[in-house]
């Protein structure tokens, strides 16, 4: 039974105070969910917590006593673990491998690959993974390597368990494993710190709620108080429309997919969406939506089928020509294919548009500043200004930058994948306004999204795909969660053994 505090703590980053005297404290038994916009500070309250950064102001206590935790390895022996926001897996090494990074066991000096194997499975089998151990984690995608990082957290036994946005990539099957889980762990006396920027699941999850807002401590109530009222400590004001979709009417086919099939991952697909519609694509996690978005952008290569965009057929697995053709993707891991970590926030926001806005075969570097200040206000990103090093902004302001990209090209075609994961509930309807005004200029959009409510609410039609197959569409005012998780799974029988190896085998991601 370990309670963990943090008393007056500040932390400063070059001259801003990212959190500045903020207390907290964390109970045996107890879930504390950690609220705030992106950029509010709370990634960087629970590094403080896990011995990545040091408090410049104030302490830290474990029951009761002041002490210091001054790295990643001391936090471990306390008992602290932590799932972070962002996947620290190494992409080339299989699952076990990743699970016992840092910490092999050992038999007489040599490494135990026997007990690593039963542990390993059981730490999947904990979770509901179905994956071999020995699976390369780069031939996972997004959500299955969220579990796996979720695994190797669960697998320390800590006493305190620190969750920052785990369920961020997660379906609703997936939440609710883990879920579960967490209350396994709370019946056990485990003290859990847990961040996520979906409402509904701070009153499942959660038992108090320590709003942050610029850094600041705003306060603590308890996790059954009412949705408004958590948006109002967070944002300091009440948004009234989630889903501000304002739809026109329809215009010509824009983007048209015919019979796209990639063996083992698509299978036969067939749509049209026309300029100024947003086609909502749902699904479980490996349905093959990502599959889909990248075979249209050329990122992937496919068997057989045409695309065509505003009536021309786009060449197959051609990035740069379907670029000119007017595609944009927003990829699911933004990490690694979206952003340039290294670049400032103005270079990230100026790569889709650098050539087509040149005048003449110069680059408009005054107009093009300009336009990407303009961007990153309209997106309200949190940083110090647009030549701050992407890498350093928090998450969602991440997020906000690979939108902004985009919505600074217009676009023909806008593919989204997962658009709002991280992002919190007020920068969530700023980007549905620039969905908005990408179809009121004559844009058509794909988003693929795990998240339900929002493919309801923001798209004019959805598609359902299951493994692979478009099973299902209709128009969006006719669609119910229940229908579309009804598609969603309706071609799952298929999905027995050989097939899955194969979707896993031909995957590149
Ligand atoms: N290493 C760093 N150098 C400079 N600034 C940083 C650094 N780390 C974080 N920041 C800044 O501190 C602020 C808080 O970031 P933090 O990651 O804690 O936010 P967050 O609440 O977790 O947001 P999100 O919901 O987007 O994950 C941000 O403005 C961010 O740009
Ligand atoms: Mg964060």
């Amino acid at each position: 039974m370990t309670q963990l505090s943090l008393v007056g703590v500040s932390k400063i980053f070059g001259n801003a105070k990212v959190v500045d005297t903020v207390s907290i404290t964390v109970e045996p038994g107890k879930v504390h969910v950690l609220l705030g916009e992106n950029g509010a500070g709370k990634s960087t309250v629970i590094k403080m917590m896990s011995g990545i950064y040091q408090p410049d102001e104030g302490h830290i206590e474990i029951d009761g006593k002041q002490l210091v935790i001054p790295n990643v390895d001391a936090a471990r022996k306390l008992g602290i673990a932590v799932i972070h926001q962002e996947l620290n897996m190494v992409p080339g090494l299989s699952i076990m491998e990743n699970l016992f990074l840092g910490d092999l066991p050992t038999k007489a000096g040599f490494v135990d690959r026997a007990t690593m194997k039963r542990r390993a499975r059981a730490a999947l089998e904990r979770i509901g993974l179905n994956e071999d151990v020995s699976t390369p984690m780069n031939a996972l995608g997004v959500a299955r390597q969220q579990m796996v990082e979720i695994a190797k957290a669960l697998m320390q036994d800590a006493s305190i368990l620190i969750l920052d946005e785990p369920t961020a990539s997660l379906t609703r099957k997936e939440c609710d494993q883990l879920f579960t889980i967490m209350d396994e762990l709370k019946a056990k006396g485990v003290a859990m710190v847990f961040i996520s920027h979906h409402l509904d699941e701070i009153a499942r999850v959660g038992d108090v709620v320590t709003v942050l807002r610029d850094g600041k401590y705003v306060g603590t109530i308890p996790a059954s108080s009412p949705e408004s009222e958590l948006v109002r400590m967070m944002v300091g004001r009440n948004i009234d429309n989630q889903y501000p979709r304002t739809a026109g009417k329809p215009g010509e086919v824009m983007l048209s997919v015919q019979g796209l099939t990639r063996h083992g991952a698509i299978n036969d697909v067939s749509f049209d969406v026309k300029a100024g519609e947003v086609v909502g694509l749902a699904g479980l996690v490996g349905a093959g939506r990502t599959e889909v978005l990248r075979a249209i952008f050329g990122a992937d290569t496919y068997d057989s089928g045409t695309i065509m965009v505003d009536g021309t057929v786009v060449p197959k697995g051609n990035i740069a020509k379907t670029i000119d053709a007017g595609v944009g993707l927003v990829p699911e891991d933004r990490r690694n294919q979206g952003l340039i970590m290294e670049a400032s926030v103005a270079e990230n926001l100026g790569l889709a548009t650098m050539i087509p806005t040149s005048k003449a075969g110069f680059v408009d570097r005054v107009g093009q500043r300009r336009r990407e200040q303009d961007t990153a206000k309209k997106l309200n990103i949190r940083m110090a200004g647009i030549d701050q090093r992407t890498g350093s902004l928090s998450g969602g302001n991440q997020q906000k930058i690979v939108f902004g990209k985009w919505s600074m090209a217009h676009v023909k075609v806008l593919l989204l994948d997962e658009p709002t994961r991280g992002v919190d509930v007020g920068a969530r309807v700023e980007i549905y306004e620039l969905i908005n005004r990408v179809t009121a200029q004559g844009g058509a959009v794909v988003m693929a999204s795990s998240d339900l409510p929002e493919v309801l609410g923001m798209s004019d039609r959805v598609l359902v795909m299951s493994n692979g197959h478009l099973s299902g569409a209709m128009p969006a005012a006719e669609a119910t969660q229940e229908k579309v998780m009804s598609l969603a799974v309706s071609h799952m029988r298929e999905a027995d053994e050989p097939e899955m190896e194969s979707v896993k085998e031909s995957s590149n991601e």
